[in-house]
């Protein structure tokens, strides 16, 4: 299996959404784009789906003329950010309905969507009206459809958004054992979403890959660079402006800080161990996206 990103950059009149986006998968795995809102997941997602043309640049599967999509076409799974159901039809109704669009053959539709309803669990409810159904099964409903042609390619615009944390944990079970025949593109702003289970960890930021990399080797790389310090409030803007601050705790003195910097902070951090998040508010250069990637979840 080959998937090839070769060069992509997408503009919106003056706007670059993403920027000459080169990566190469040639294994099954869960490949994860980290970054903030406006970074330009969405974009690149679907340049690969074939629902934008990028301005320069071509992704290829297999080994397909750089032009055609036919072969990729045949083979994904997308589930957008924006994912809407009708409410009023039932599980089984709108993913024959889903099928029919895909062009999925009638008769393999009646086998495979009982399949995948089971697989995800909720076949249990398969007649039950989509408005009915919590987040966390209509997430699943929004995967079932970009499972129904079995797909080799999956790409999962922010799938875990309106998840509880159970449904999370169940959903994070699913990837894992969906990736371990398949590519898995997902696109996420929440860490924790991702950082045990991915197989690689592509940062993205302003429209550029900022860093790429395994999760183990991101955290070899963060080990000597993480500090907490408890500062008062008149120091405040000092280490605001000088440091890279991943969190700011509010104490009775002040501040608790965790910053991630090649130096001991003024000398008098202590060194802690690090993690995935400290590893992106390392590579990150825009500092000022930092609120947003913590808007959801923190
Ligand atoms: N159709 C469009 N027309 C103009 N600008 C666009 C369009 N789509 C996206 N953009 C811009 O391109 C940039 C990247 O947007 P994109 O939606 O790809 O980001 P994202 O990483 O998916 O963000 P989010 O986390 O909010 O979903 C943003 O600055 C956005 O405003
Ligand atoms: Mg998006």
């Amino acid at each position: 299996m080959k998937l090839e990103i070769s060069e992509i950059t997408k503009y919106y009149k003056s706007k670059t959404a993403v920027e000459k986006i080169k990566l190469n998968f040639e294994t099954p795995g869960l490949y994860s784009l980290l970054g903030a809102n406006g970074a330009g997941k969405s974009t690149l997602m679907k340049i690969i789906a074939g629902l934008t043309e990028p301005t320069t640049g071509y992704i290829v599967f297999e080994n397909e003329n750089k032009k055609g999509y036919r072969n990729l076409k045949k083979v994904l799974g997308y589930l957008p950010q924006d994912f809407g159901v009708y409410e009023d039809l039932t599980a089984i109704e709108f993913l024959e309905y889903i099928g029919a669009l895909k062009g999925v053959p009638g008769k393999e539709c009646k086998r495979r969507i009982p399949e995948i309803l089971k697989y995800l669990n909720i076949f249990d409810s398969r007649n039950k009206k989509l408005g009915k159904y919590s987040g966390g099964m209509k997430q699943r409903i929004g995967i079932a459809q970009a499972l129904l042609n079995n797909p080799k390619v999956l790409l999962l615009d922010e799938p875990t958004v309106g998840l509880d944390p159970s449904e999370r944990n169940n959903f994070k079970n699913l990837l894992s054992e969906m990736s371990s025949d398949k590519i898995i593109l997902l696109s996420t702003h929440i860490v924790s979403d991702i950082e045990n289970i991915s197989d690689l960890i592509i940062m993205i930021d302003s429209g550029k890959i900022i860093k790429k990399a395994t999760p183990s080797d991101l955290l070899k790389e963060i080990k000597n660079i993480v500090w907490e310090t408890d500062i008062t409030k008149e120091e405040e803007d000092f280490y605001e402006k000088k440091y890279n601050i991943v969190h700011k705790i509010k104490n009775e003195n002040g501040f608790k800080l965790r910053i991630v910097s090649d130096e001991n902070p003024e000398g008098k951090c202590i060194n802690t161990l690090g993690n995935i998040e400290d590893s992106y508010f390392y590579y990150i250069k825009n500092k000022n996206k930092k609120l947003d990637f913590f808007s959801e979840e923190r």
